[in-house]
């Protein structure tokens, strides 16, 4: 490139960079410094990688919080929207009258989800579809003459359920809850099970499933009478891929069931065959009153998501119990096509059990990663949904004291090598890898090589 072509194309960026520092207010509370990172502004993806305004071009390993889990711009999804674009662009026409790809969307999704889930209530965020269940909850109750039952009972730490007031008040991110105190009354916690660190020291089988039992127990001491839902996600994605212990999703609907509380999935993140299921409570072998569905309900391609409903409590919402509730961008059309088509790509693929094959090749080859490295303190694998934990000491498991350096470290060693690794710190220095479904048994590789490297710089620089 000729000198000059260099000094417009970095006069370019330098104008991007004081334009977004200028304007742009950046999510989770980054100030304008961040615009001076790698990654801070992303210019274009490319199947599983991204693209940044500064030429970096990276193997992305958390689709984008696990929503882009066909990577980027795949083709079937663009030509699906495409199609449906140049129909009609509009989110909810005149009544709020569905588009036909949002119809074939919900017939997919009755098909594909476990037991009487049927109906789909449609939203834009993750967040709404939490908050949409939660709502349906409360007003189920009191058409069916129990309005006190209004309660909701949530998980803490992690079990991140979104932004809105009332996902955040049954959000278990001590971080994400207490700016914006008072939150709302009649959310309750209880702990979430966590076999890594318990929360009692207890260690499973003979903790005889505490964790699942506590919430009979507060439901008790709450009064059944006056409690309308338990909301959880089953792998604890926001704990850092906490998946439950054997047999503790069971016992959580018998107890659900014992006491008439209608039980909530928020899969999010874990729908839409990353935990090698369409959905994981069928892993767990467990049909939840309502799926919390976003993300990957248009693949990533853009705010879509959905509250799946049974359908003994959607046909109870007749005549004058109509549910008074609704998005205007709930069900774009578009999306919804990306949605169906993304579904049929997966099942002609065969991703659910490619999804488990990720997990069983991830977890070897982290596992012996593990084994080697005095700083990796934990693997855990559950097919696209992976997590590394790194500690100072193996066997105390104590966290390292300055977990932004250990994960500013990970950052680098892995940009170095091609990769972008997710390292969080808000419960330790754990890598969340929620890998892209389309991923080669090379692109693995080349993440594993990433991995082993940054966990060595941590193991040199830090112990
Ligand atoms: C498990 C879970 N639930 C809900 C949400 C909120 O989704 P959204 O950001 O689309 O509102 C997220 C977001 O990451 C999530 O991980």
């Amino acid at each position: 490139m000729k000198q000059s072509a260099v000094n417009s194309a970095q006069s370019e960026l330098d104008k991007l960079i004081a334009t977004a520092k200028e304007y742009v207010w950046p999510a989770f509370g980054r100030d304008s410094a961040f615009f001076d990172l790698p990654l801070s502004l992303i210019s274009a993806g490319e199947g599983n990688y991204v693209i940044d305004s500064f030429g970096n071009r990276l193997l992305e390993t958390n689709s984008c919080g696990a929503a882009a889990s066909l990577g980027f711009n795949h083709p079937v999804l663009m030509e699906a929207m495409k199609q449906q674009m140049d129909k009609i662009v509009v989110t909810t026409p005149n009544l709020f009258a569905p588009t036909e790809p949002v119809v074939w969307l919900s017939e997919k999704l009755a098909q594909i989800s476990p037991g009487s889930l049927k109906y789909t209530i449609y939203s834009s965020n993750g967040s709404d579809a939490n908050e949409t269940a939660l709502k349906v909850a409360r007003h189920y109750w009191k058409i069916k003459g129990q309005g006190t039952k209004y309660k909701v009972i949530h998980r803490y730490p992690g079990d991140y359920h979104g932004m809105s007031m009332s996902a955040a008040s049954a959000s278990g991110h001590i971080f994400r809850r207490t700016p914006f105190e008072p939150l709302m009354a009649g959310f309750v916690a209880i702990h979430a099970p966590n076999c890594y660190r318990c929360p009692y020291n207890l260690t499973h089988p003979g903790c005889n499933l505490l964790c699942a039992e506590e919430l009979g127990k507060v439901i008790e001491f709450e009064d059944p009478s006056t409690v309308a839902c338990f909301i959880t996600e089953s792998t604890n994605t926001g704990l850092g891929i906490i998946p439950p212990p054997p047999g503790y999703m069971k016992r959580i609907r018998e107890i659900c069931d014992q006491y008439e509380i209608l039980l909530i999935c928020d899969e999010v993140i874990t729908g839409f065959a990353r935990s090698g299921f369409w959905f994981e409570c069928e892993k767990h072998g467990i049909v939840p009153d309502m799926l919390a569905l976003g993300k990957n309900v248009s693949w990533g391609c853009g705010a879509l998501a959905a509250t799946h409903v049974k359908s003994e409590i959607a046909e109870a919402f007749t005549g004058k119990n109509t549910f008074q509730h609704g998005y205007t961008f709930g069900g774009t059309g578009y999306l919804a096509a990306a949605g169906l088509a993304g579904i049929e790509y997966a099942e002609e693929h065969n991703l659910l059990a490619r999804a488990r094959e990720i997990g069983e090749i991830m977890g070897k080859e982290l596992g012996a990663i593990k084994d080697k490295s005095a700083v990796v303190g934990d693997v855990r694998s559950n097919a696209g949904l992976i997590a590394v934990e790194l500690v100072k000491d193996k066997a105390t498991k104590e966290l390292f004291s300055d977990r932004a350096a250990v994960a500013g470290l990970i950052g680098k060693v892995s940009r170095e090598n091609g990769v972008l690794l997710s390292c969080s710190t808000w419960y330790g220095d754990i890598l969340w890898m929620m890998v892209s479904l389309t991923m080669t048994n090379d692109e693995l590789g080349m993440v594993v090589d990433a991995v082993d490297k940054a966990v060595a710089a941590v193991e040199k620089q830090f112990t």
